[in-house]
């Protein structure tokens, strides 16, 4: 068994032209970059740092069930250090991950999420009220509103009336966040250099503005926080729960802890929903009987307030078709773990300082998991549901997604008031292409689409 050596022209290109066809062309890459009768490559996209993409069912399975002490996730997640800040939970990693995951593990129960039921229906009734009729707009930004609004409002506690004040502060901040542009300023231990061209333009450059932004952004939510340490707010907010929430040894988490994990959930949140929310959109139109399919379910559970808020847990086949949506559009392309020892994983030798990545894009269209991959069949989730290395929208292992229940549960509801109260088809000449947002795949230029009251 030979140890693979990374090469930098494995994919038979260049760096630089790997790294055009990673961006530009994401679809085709996770899928095409496999050597005639592989399933995994080794390749070095960024300087130095050697990763294997793997759409192995081995590999990956291997990867989710091995020692979280070896394989490091939160120092492959650096690159959102400027945004999430030093004391995430998804940068975190050994005992300090996991005793800041246990802490915040029961904020995500089911309980839990359905206190914040009756919040997450209003903001999307709300929303729908407004969306144009008869109109092209691009879904992604009405998706982006109501999933933004949905952590302000069960997150961080954000009463309705100060929802304009937090939306203006945080929405440039996050714009950071998806700006391709700001990869190239991250270095690979995640802290911002600022460039000598930005350092001539002194206050009015490029990193002082970010500074400035963030800055306002930390002050209110410091603000919150001390709001919330002296007993105000909602108490069923995550804010709540995160200030009152104790480790073994009694201690609580500090301002700063509290203000990096409000920021995590925004950000892990906001946009993957609302992106997945965009392409499940796309498919509805595409495929109509599953919108008639779902809409036959819901109506066995629609109230005067709207969908039945306890009987979500029955709306099995919309459940399938979230989940299909979620094989064929994953959000995230793949995870990765970075390696702290020498490793083997599915016959194939790694040394420390290697990465290995789960491709999540490869693996839901790998045909030897998935009968006719590219069909968009919710069908197959009722019959056989998948191993959970197959199917891995939300990562898996011990770092598997922590707000899975609270996407999907937000996903059905959202649907759920979609499709009882529209039909809607894609703009004129519009297909769906799946596009780059820093670290998301998104569908170009938004979704465009027309919708029309529901017939
Ligand atoms: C469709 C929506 C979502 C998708 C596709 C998604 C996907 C993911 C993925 C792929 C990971 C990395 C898992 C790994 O490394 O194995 C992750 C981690 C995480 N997600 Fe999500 N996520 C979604 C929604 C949410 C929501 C709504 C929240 C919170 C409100 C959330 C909070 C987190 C957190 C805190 C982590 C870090 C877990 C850890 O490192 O231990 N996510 N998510």
């Amino acid at each position: 068994m030979q140890r693979p050596q990374p090469d930098v022209r494995k994919l038979g290109l260049p760096r630089v032209a790997q790294g055009v066809w990673a961006i530009f062309k994401p679809a085709s890459f996770f899928l095409d970059m496999y050597p005639e009768g592989e399933e995994t490559v080794e390749i070095e996209l960024i300087p130095d740092i050697p990763v294997a993409i793997s759409r192995n069912p081995d590999f990956i399975r291997e990867i989710f069930t091995g020692n979280p002490d070896i394989l490091y996730a939160g120092l492959g997640n650096r690159i959102l250090r400027p945004i999430v800040g030093d004391y995430s939970v998804l940068l975190l990693d050994g005992a300090r991950h996991k005793r800041d995951r246990k802490l915040m593990t029961p904020m995500f129960h089911g309980n839990q999420m359905r206190s914040y039921g009756p919040q997450i229906r209003k903001i999307v009734r709300d929303s729908l009220a407004q969306w144009p009729v008869n109109e092209e707009f691009a879904v992604h930004e009405q998706m982006q509103e109501i999933t933004l609004d949905v952590i302000l409002s069960t997150v961080f506690g954000v009463e309705e009336s100060e929802l304009p004040t937090f939306r203006d502060a945080l929405i440039p901040f996050l714009d950071y966040g998806t700006n391709p542009l700001f990869l190239f300023v991250i270095g690979t231990d995640g802290t911002l250099h600022r460039p000598k061209m930005d350092k001539m333009l002194g206050p009015l450059g490029y990193f002082p503005k970010f500074e400035r932004v963030r800055n306002n952004v930390y002050a209110m939510l410091q603000e919150q926080i001390e709001k919330f340490r002296a007993g105000e707010g909602n108490p069923e907010s995550m804010l709540a729960q995160l200030i009152s929430a104790r480790f073994q040894d009694g201690m609580g988490l500090s301002d700063e802890e509290i203000r990096d994990e409000l920021m995590t959930m925004l950000i892990a949140g906001h946009e993957t929903t609302a992106t997945s929310l965009s392409w499940t959109m796309g498919w509805f139109e595409q495929v109509p009987a599953v919108r008639y399919a779902i809409r036959a379910e819901i109506q066995e559970h629609w109230t005067d307030d709207g969908i039945d808020l306890d009987a979500l847990g029955q709306l099995k086949y919309t459940f399938a078709a979230l989940k299909e949506s979620l094989r064929r559009n994953p959000v995230l392309p793949l995870v990765i773990r970075i390696l702290q020892e020498d490793v083997e994983v599915a016959g194939r030798k790694y040394p420390k300082g290697f990465g290995l990545a789960c491709s999540i894009y490869g693996m839901h269209h790998n045909p030897e998991i998935w009968e006719d991959p590219f069909a968009f069949r919710p069908e197959r989730f009722l019959e056989h549901p998948g191993k959970p290395w197959h199917f891995l929208p939300f990562g898996g292992g011990h770092r598997t997604c922590l707000g899975m229940s609270f996407a999907y549960y937000e996903m059905k509801i959202a649907i759920a008031e979609i499709i009882n109260r529209f039909d809607w088809q894609l703009a004129d000449g519009y297909t769906p292409k799946m596009v780059r947002r820093n670290i998301t795949l998104a569908p170009a230029k938004g979704m465009p689409i027309k919708v029309r009251p529901a017939g």
